[in-house]
């Protein structure tokens, strides 16, 4: 039985363990969304992960969603990112750059030209945007014209390269949580009646090409795709998951890509959790049979759960998200309860999850520090 102490291959590299780092947001960019020193030092606190998945890193000015996030479109971007990568290398981890495009979930104030957002199908998700001068409504997006897609993809193929050059060891993709292909793969977001519409593999077309041109940039064994068949954000409907995840990730098992990123339903505390007969809430295990590579696990983990899913082999390794602002060296404190020792958990604290200075950023003592 695997614990989520072992070593874990994953293509050609060696995690050292299966606690990894979840993508995660923080909005501590520059005013440029360049990388700075101290989101090197934020990520080399956190090396000693398997390997750590960047915060989601928009793949032009278009992908934007939200203020001060570091993107992988400019060489100033590339630079700043090279201090993150060199800096978790010198501390013995290994860290892919999460590939991003939020579609309709943008607003007119990241586009260039000030246009609506670009969108499978002109819906408006509706709620807010946050934009660097505070929430504003968000407004309906344009569809995608067929022949603005294959922009999109350059777009994918651009940042991918870049993510080389600022010396990742791999890429995500971003399908997950109701950005741009996750907006295609769904029927309530994506009406179109191209090949980019309609049956379950037209609507999975986008996804699956976007991850072949990270393969072709990186090589399928260095290239990871994030799903969330389970959310529920109001709007992000499908009328069949299960069949359209299924497709989904059966075509990324034969795509070969090096791991799958798969979340259950979360809360984030202003909810209520999914009842376990919850049918919208798809377990991880449920896509297992239909994926060979490495199967990663997110959501509302704790070392309890996390056990559970590595020896059922519903999962090879677990993804940590809220944990890991908190708690920067996550993997010593469930090593030290794992052999139980009674190891406390710092708090996140979320009202500093997405403020730009370095208070609950780097700041969260690691065990023997005060
Ligand atoms: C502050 C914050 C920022 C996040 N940013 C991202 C992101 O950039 N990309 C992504 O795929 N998920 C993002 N997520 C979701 C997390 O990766 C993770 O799925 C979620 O926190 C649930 O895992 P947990 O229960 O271990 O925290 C974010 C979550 C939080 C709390």
């Amino acid at each position: 039985m695997p614990t989520l102490f072992d070593p874990l291959k994953i293509g050609p590299l060696t995690a050292k363990n299966r606690v990894f780092m979840a993508p995660l947001t923080r909005s501590r960019a520059d005013d440029n969304e360049v990388p700075t020193p101290m989101v090197a030092q934020y990520y080399a606190q956190r090396a000693s992960a398997g390997l750590i998945i960047s915060e989601a890193s928009p793949i032009s000015p278009a992908a934007r969603g939200y203020p001060w996030t570091p993107g992988l479109f400019m060489p100033e971007q590339v630079e700043g990112w090279k201090l993150v990568t060199q800096a978790v290398h010198a501390r013995g981890g290994l860290i892919f750059a999460q590939l991003w495009h939020v579609g309709r979930i943008s607003h007119p104030d990241y586009q260039p030209g000030g246009g609506p957002p670009v969108a499978p199908s002109a819906i408006n998700p509706g709620g807010e945007a946050r934009t660097p001068d505070g929430l504003k409504p968000r407004v309906t997006p344009r569809a995608l014209e067929p022949h603005e897609i294959p922009l999109i993809m350059s777009e994918y193929r651009l940042a991918a390269k870049n993510a080389r050059l600022a010396g990742f060891d791999g890429v995500e993709l971003h399908g997950a949580n109701g950005y741009l292909p996750d907006q295609f793969l769904r029927d309530g977001t994506n009406l179109r009646t191209d090949a980019y519409g309609g049956s379950i593999p037209n609507r999975a077309r986008f996804l699956l090409e976007a991850a072949q041109v990270c393969i072709d940039v990186w090589g399928a064994d260095r290239v990871g795709v994030r799903l969330n068949p389970s959310i529920n954000t109001p709007g992000m409907l499908d009328s069949t998951p299960r069949e359209t995840f299924g497709f989904a990730v059966r075509e990324l098992s034969k795509l070969g890509v090096a791991y799958l990123h798969i979340m259950e339903r979360v809360s984030y505390g202003d909810e209520p959790p999914p009842a376990p007969d919850d049918p919208t809430n798809i377990p991880v295990g449920f896509f297992r049979p239909m994926y060979d590579g490495v199967l990663i696990a997110n959501a509302g983990f704790t070392l309890e759960k996390a056990t559970r899913y590595l020896c059922e082999g519903w999962a090879d390794a677990v993804a940590f998200g809220r944990l890991f602002i908190a708690n920067p060296d996550l993997p010593a404190r469930l090593a030290r309860q794992a052999a139980g020792v009674p190891t406390p958990f710092n708090q996140p604290d979320r009202s500093t999850f997405y403020t730009r200075g370095a208070t609950g950023y780097i700041d969260y003592p690691a065990l023997g520090e005060t």
